[in-house]
């Protein structure tokens, strides 16, 4: 039995995970949740999964939290705790064996350490912690012995495409991009678009914030960044290549010239339950691919002219190891300020890329902590914040 806490139950992966579990009760047991704001949802979940302890991001999400377990005549009361320390409380809980995170954001970047330090397993969906601290987090797991396994379904498709073979056989890590929403627009059109045709995803049904990330490419170099830290792999080994129907989620390019890939239908419940499984494999209640049925497979350059945010997270890679917490930190700015109207979609990459450039020209900062990362990440928060005014 592996007994899991789920960090984010309430978001699209969390709900993938609860899905994963009920679907093998006999495999895992839901022992702590923890949600963000969303306490009718995550109510619903306390009925259904009767954890021993939660999180909520705030009291105020605890008190309805309470009040909505009241209103659906819910008895259980599991053990509650508020912000970080809530998060921590639940990651590093004595009866866990393993921990999804699966929230948005920086939130569980202090969790995840704690949750390595308590030598709990780590399923990984949340790759804007590996973006902000992976040198960090990494070394924590690598000393303390802890695997932390990619629940992304690119990283997910590498780790099983690399299973047990030397890096030093590989040449490059080909991750694959569908190309989102404005693959085919035109750079005059992209000026235009509105929050609603970017969440308008061709080929996975995800969270608001990746969605729109999907339709800059910026996840596309969030995830560069994160196979860089899971994998060990330098940046001149990371390529991406646009492939919109999603079928093959990603690729290894070894030394002999063998391309090695892993294909499925585009469900997050089968990175989730492998990463769940590994190193064994389980039945899935997914549908199996259709290869006859899939029609042609197609691939094609990312156009980083009117995507520019693919580059920018390998400038980022490339620079001064605070980088790529200034290009998270912007990007979470930019989004959120695309989201609720008052950035438009061309200006997301622009407020990233002054912000880059605030960084750099005030020199190079030591990262060998949290403390160092959060320093960086408020800073860049506030100039992305400014840039985005302009
Ligand atoms: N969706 C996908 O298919 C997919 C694929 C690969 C990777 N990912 C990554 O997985 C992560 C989650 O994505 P998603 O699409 O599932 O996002 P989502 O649907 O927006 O869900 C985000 C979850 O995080 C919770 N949360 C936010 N702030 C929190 C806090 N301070 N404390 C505790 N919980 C908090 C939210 O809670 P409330 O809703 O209750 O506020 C929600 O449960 C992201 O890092 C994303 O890049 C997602």
């Amino acid at each position: 039995m592996n007994r899991l806490a789920i960090v984010g139950s309430t978001g699209s992966i969390g709900g993938s995970a609860l899905a994963v579990a009920e679907a093998h009760p006999d495999r895992l047991r839901v022992v702590a949740l923890a949600a963000g704001e969303n306490a009718a949802r995550f109510a619903d979940q306390v009925g259904t999964f009767a954890p021993s302890i939660v999180a909520m991001a705030s009291d105020t999400a605890l008190q309805s939290l309470e009040r909505e377990l009241s209103a659906r005549n819910i008895a259980h009361r599991p053990r509650a705790a508020a912000g970080n320390p809530g998060l921590i409380a639940i990651a590093t809980h004595p009866d866990v064996d393993t921990v999804l995170f699966a929230s948005s954001g920086t939130a569980s970047l202090e969790a995840v350490l704690a949750a390595i330090d308590a030598g709990k397993r780590i399923a990984l969906a949340n790759k804007e912690i590996l973006v902000m601290a992976g040198a960090l987090v990494m070394d924590a797991a690598r000393r303390r012995g802890v695997p932390v396994l990619p629940v992304d379904s690119e990283h997910n498709a590498i780790h099983q495409c690399l299973d047990g073979r030397n890096l030093d056989d590989v040449r490059r890590l080909i991750l694959t991009a569908s190309g989102g929403p404005f693959r085919e627009l035109s750079a005059a059109r992209l000026h235009t678009v509105t929050p609603e045709d970017a969440l308008r995803h061709p080929t996975w049904n995800m969270g608001p914030k990746i969605t729109v990330d999907s339709a800059t490419l910026m996840n596309k170099g969030l995830e560069v960044i994160e196979a860089r830290w899971l994998f060990g792999v330098g940046p001149e080994r990371i390529s991406v290549l646009v492939h919109p129907q999603s079928i093959v989620h990603s690729l290894v390019e070894f030394v002999d010239g063998s391309l090695v890939a892993q294909l499925g239908v585009t469900d997050m419940r089968l990175p989730i339950q492998y990463a769940l499984s590994y190193p064994h494999r389980w039945t899935a209640a997914v549908p199996v691919l259709d290869l006859a049925r899939s029609g042609s497979l197609t691939f094609e350059e990312a156009d980083t002219d009117r995507f520019p945010c693919l580059d920018l997270a390998f400038r980022a890679l490339s620079g001064d190891p605070g980088l790529p917490i200034v290009l998270n930190a912007a990007n979470e700015v930019a989004v959120a300020g695309f989201l609720n109207g008052t950035v438009g979609f061309t200006a997301i990459p622009a407020v990233i890329a002054s912000t880059m450039d605030w960084y750099e020209a005030s020199g190079p900062r030591p990262i060998a902590t949290i403390g160092d990362v959060r320093t960086v990440d408020r800073a860049a928060r506030g100039m992305a914040a400014e840039q985005s005014r302009r």
